[in-house]
């Protein structure tokens, strides 16, 4: 006889095993369907992603993806450098729950850099937005990648000052943010072992730089 119990427990288990068959590997292929659609692409370089496919793994395979595991759609890093993309920075980067590195430099994308940047890649340990069109402030949640080591801002349209909360990253090594229209004084960062580049902004201040008016 099976018990009420046993059902119970038998739904479950049922449950998560479809819960995180969902959860695991259909979030990220989410992802880059999203990025794919909101992107222009008009050099057509991210055509081979096509989601037809179904097996394990299969996103691991388009070029730009580099997954956790090649047997696992599950997206470690992604790499789209170089390749004439145009638009925003795409939000459903925030479906790739597991992703640690993005580079997106060398394109022609524009707008803001998303105030939630920390909500949307919160295990980011690298950021290379260098050589686009973004403008904007630098947003303050940057200060919220824990696990950031390297911030590249470069050749953009960025101005006002750089969030001061920055200094606070423990495991920052490179903040370059050379070429933009930056003011106001730089971050303290008083470790010692973060490699900067401030040159080419309109009016940055503070350590290494001339100093900041006393006001
Ligand atoms: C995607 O792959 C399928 C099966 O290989 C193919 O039939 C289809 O034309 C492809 N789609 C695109 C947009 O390339
Ligand atoms: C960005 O767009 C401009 C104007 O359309 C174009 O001249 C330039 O080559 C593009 N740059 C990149 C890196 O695609
Ligand atoms: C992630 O995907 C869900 C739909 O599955 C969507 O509602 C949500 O807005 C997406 N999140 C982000 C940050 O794009
Ligand atoms: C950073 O994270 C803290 C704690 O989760 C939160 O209270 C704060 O609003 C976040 N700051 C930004 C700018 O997102
Ligand atoms: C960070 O800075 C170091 C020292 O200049 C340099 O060797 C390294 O290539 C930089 N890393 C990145 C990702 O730019
Ligand atoms: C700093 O950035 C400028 C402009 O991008 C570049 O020319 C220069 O070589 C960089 N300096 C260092 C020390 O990397
Ligand atoms: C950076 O700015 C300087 C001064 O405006 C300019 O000469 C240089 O070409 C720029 N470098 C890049 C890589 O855009
Ligand atoms: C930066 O921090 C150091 C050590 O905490 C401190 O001595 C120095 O006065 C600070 N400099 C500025 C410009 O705030």
């Amino acid at each position: 006889m099976v018990k009420g119990s046993q059902i119970f427990s038998l739904s479950v288990t049922l449950l998560f095993f479809i819960c995180g068959k969902t959860y695991g590997t259909d979030t990220d292929i989410f992802c880059l369907k999203s990025i794919k659609d909101s992107i222009k692409d008009p050099y057509k370089n991210l055509q081979s992603w096509n989601f037809s496919s179904k097996t394990e793994g299969f996103i691991c395979k388009f070029i730009g993806v580099e997954c956790w595991h090649p047997d696992e759609n599950r997206v470690l890093n992604l790499k789209l450098s170089d390749m004439s993309l145009r638009g925003p920075l795409p939000h459903g980067i925030g479906n790739c729950t597991s992703l640690t590195g993005l580079d997106l430099s060398g394109n022609n994308l524009s707008g803001s850099i998303p105030e939630n940047i920390a909500t949307l890649v919160p295990f980011i340990t690298s950021l290379d937005l260098s050589s686009n069109q973004f403008s904007g402030a630098i947003p303050l949640s940057l200060a919220n990648c824990t696990y950031i080591n390297t911030i590249k801002l470069d050749q953009n349209h960025l101005s006002g000052q750089i969030p001061q909360q920055l200094a606070l990253l423990p495991r920052l090594r490179n903040f370059t943010v050379s070429n933009n229209s930056l003011v106001g004084p730089v971050p303290n960062f008083t470790n010692g072992h973060v490699v900067v580049n401030y040159s080419n902004n309109k009016g940055l201040c503070g350590p290494s730089l001339k100093p900041c008016p006393n006001n």
